[in-house]
């Protein structure tokens, strides 16, 4: 599926009342665009230890199988508070990153990006959501297993520093995209 397709993609239910530090906004989620790439690849350098760079951010948007997916606020569809890339790969999803701005954080943001991720996963009939989590990362753990994944694996030296990552999946079978809002 190309990029353009994405953008045929049913949008998440609008989640009114976001606020940002400065005051009252609204957020939505879009498929990113060559604008966004730079700006996602700047917060995934503060918050992630195994960053991309904008390259690589800017080559998943040529793969048919990867969905890029920004959270920008509203008013001027420039501000980007959160970032998710996932593959639609046969029939699983794979969350390959995603990162919320530190001064955003707590507001619900992983937690929308990961419903619209389901979202399009039940659209195209897949059967499971896989992604893989460092073992100290303990927010990103309590983030999945509230969305219902479990731990299905312990990969050993997973990440080029030498951690450990659990494999988490949430199984989509089943599943009633209704009551993800
Ligand atoms: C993990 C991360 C994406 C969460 O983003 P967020 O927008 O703040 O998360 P949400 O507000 O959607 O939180 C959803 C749930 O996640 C869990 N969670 C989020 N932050 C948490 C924290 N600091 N401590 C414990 N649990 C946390 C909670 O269960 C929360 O549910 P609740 O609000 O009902 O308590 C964000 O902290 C981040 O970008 N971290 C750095 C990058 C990263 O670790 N990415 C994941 C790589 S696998």
């Amino acid at each position: 599926m190309s990029q353009s397709d994405v953008k045929n993609a049913p949008p998440e239910t609008p989640t009114p009342n976001s606020t940002t530090p400065e005051g009252s906004a609204t957020w939505s989620i879009r498929p990113a665009s060559e604008d966004d790439v730079q700006k996602v690849s700047e917060i995934d350098h503060q918050i992630q230890p195994s960053f991309w760079t904008a390259q690589q951010f800017a080559e998943e948007m040529n793969k048919p199988y990867s969905r890029f997916l920004v959270v920008t606020d509203d008013e001027t569809d420039e501000l980007i508070s959160g970032y998710l890339v996932f593959w639609i790969f046969l029939d699983e999803v794979q969350v390959h990153t995603i990162g919320v701005a530190p001064s955003f954080r707590g507001q619900g943001f992983a937690k929308r990006l990961l419903k619209q991720a389901i979202r399009e996963g039940l659209q195209a009939n897949c059967r499971q959501v896989s992604l893989e989590v460092r073992k100290g990362n303990l927010a990103a753990i309590q983030l999945y297993q509230g969305l219902g994944f479990t731990i299905t694996q312990v990969r050993k030296g997973f990440y080029t520093d030498g951690e450990d990552a659990y494999q988490m999946c949430l199984s989509l079978i089943g599943k009633d995209p209704f009551q993800l809002d």
